[in-house]
């Protein structure tokens, strides 16, 4: 069991990611084929196989040398001279106000749009002159409200890339199910449906699996998870670091969301207008020294608090609470909550999932029947779930603890309030120690010229 401990964001998403192994990856067999119908389109040039891939990232480097796009019409460049390193199996998010620029520096690395001028290259070939279409078949690309094509099923939109590459049916088909499990949705449930009878959060999971469909070592995301509401962005924010620490893609992430960029970025880039870089760096250095005023603000207030989105349920203690499951019967319940050494029990369903709370008192009113008894359980939250996540889960319910699930919703344990303060307040105390460190070395700085100009040394 892991210690209580503030560990760093990045760091941890590293270490986690560090554990698993890369994704095997063959050259797919592509005969030429048309280019993508809509710019909503993945395309790789990659499919899976049964060869073991380096258990390193199967991302690409992507490097952006003096990015220029200018549009016809407009004498300012939408995206100015934007030189940017992205390492293989890394994610950066870019994260700048709204006209800045991002989606069309983002489409400029799949060449959706051309740039004016400047170079792409990923892993060290210059891709800025091949065929657009070629590139795009190593570059998966989910968008806002999915994209998906409403006249095709899951199963449809999720196979058009490899049936592109020309793969054979068997293996679209085992393809499609693999993808449809990776991102959470049951294939014999999902596979046939249209995606207007899908919800917002559901399309987006098909979104990001049609993206991955192909295997691309890169994933261009454009504020994909803009447009749900925030208990479902926050659930697939949780899956896209689950997915990445499986995958290990090189992920570029466009939001206007700063707190979804400290979540998911290994580094942020915060840009100004046309794309200009204001600071490019990890959320810990960003959020403990900003650049300047322009990346304060895009902070905001309560920086400490925000380094709660850097650690992870996983980094903290996940404790067991007793639990039975609903068909147990009611006697072996009571006896539990008799022996006095426990308040409460954590009911779980069939599937070993939380369901419901149950105090002592609970049962006496339970009749005999445990269908009304006890406080059904709301919010769960995964192990990749950040302790702000899981603060505010806790924090709204009166139990002052929430339970953690696995990736079927399975019950691991529990995270409690006194286990999150103890993290809030190791965060306050490094902010604190930090700022009389800062007011001291500037004192210093002051006591050094003040003794300079008395003594008549400054130049
Ligand atoms: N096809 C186009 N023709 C002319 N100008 C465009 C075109 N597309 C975008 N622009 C302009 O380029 C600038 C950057 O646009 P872009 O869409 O890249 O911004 P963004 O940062 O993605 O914004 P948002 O956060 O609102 O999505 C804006 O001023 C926009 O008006
Ligand atoms: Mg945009």
């Amino acid at each position: 069991m892991p210690e209580t401990s503030a560990a760093s964001g990045s760091g941890a998403k590293r270490q986690a990611a560090e554990g698993s192994s890369g994704t095997p990856r063959q050259p797919g067999a592509s005969p030429e084929g048309d280019a993508p119908p809509t710019a909503a389109t993945a395309t790789a040039a990659t499919g899976p196989s049964g060869t073991t891939g380096p258990p390193e990232a199967t991302g690409a480097t992507i490097r952006l040398e003096g990015l220029t796009k200018r549009y016809a019409g407009s004498p300012a460049a939408a995206v100015d001279d934007v030189s940017l390193e992205i390492k293989a199996g890394e994610t950066v998010v870019l994260v700048g106000p709204s006209g800045c620029g991002k989606s069309t520096l983002l489409k400029m690395v799949n060449r959706l749009i051309e740039p004016t001028s400047g170079r792409i290259r990923i892993d060290d070939e210059d891709v800025t002159g091949i065929d657009a279409v070629k590139l795009r078949r190593k570059i998966g690309y989910a968008i806002q409200s999915s994209g998906l094509f409403p006249h095709m099923t899951v199963a449809q939109n999720i196979a058009q890339v490899p049936k592109m590459l020309g793969w054979p049916k068997p293996k679209i088909k085992a393809r499609v199910e693999e993808m449809l499990d990776l991102v959470g949705l049951d294939p014999a449930e999902f596979r046939g449906r249209y995606p207007r009878r899908l919800s917002g959060g559901q399309q987006q999971r098909v979104g990001v699996a049609r993206a991955l469909a192909a295997d691309p070592p890169v994933l261009l995301m454009d504020e994909p998870f803009g447009a749900v509401d925030p208990i479902t962005r926050d659930h697939l924010q949780d899956e896209l670091i689950r997915l990445q620490h499986e995958l290990r893609k090189t992920i570029v992430f466009v939001t206007h969301d700063f707190d979804e960029a400290i979540k998911l970025g290994d580094r942020i880039a915060v840009l100004r207008e046309q794309s200009h870089i204001a600071q490019f760096d990890t959320p810990e250095a960003i959020l403990t020294n900003p650049a300047d005023d322009f990346v304060s603000g895009f902070v905001g207030a309560g920086a400490a608090l925000k380094r709660l989105n850097l650690t992870r349920v996983r980094d903290v203690e996940i404790v067991g609470v007793p639990t039975a499951t609903v068909d147990e019967p009611l006697e072996t319940i009571s006896e539990m909550l008799g022996t006095g050494t426990t308040n409460e029990v954590l009911l779980l369903d069939p599937k070993q999932r939380p369901y419901k709370w149950l105090r002592r008192g609970d049962l006496t009113h339970a009749k005999g029947s445990l269908a009304r008894a006890g406080t059904l359980v709301h919010d769960t939250v995964t192990r990749d779930a950040t302790l702000r996540d899981a603060l505010e889960a806790v924090l709204t319910d009166s139990g002052g603890r929430v339970a953690v699930t696995g990736r079927r919703g399975e019950y691991i344990g529990v995270v409690d309030l006194e286990t999150l303060m103890n993290c809030v307040h190791e965060l306050l105390d490094a902010d604190r120690l930090e700022a009389i460190e800062h007011r001291h070395s500037l004192g210093e700085s002051q006591a050094r010229r003040t003794y300079a100009a008395q003594e008549g040394l400054t130049s």
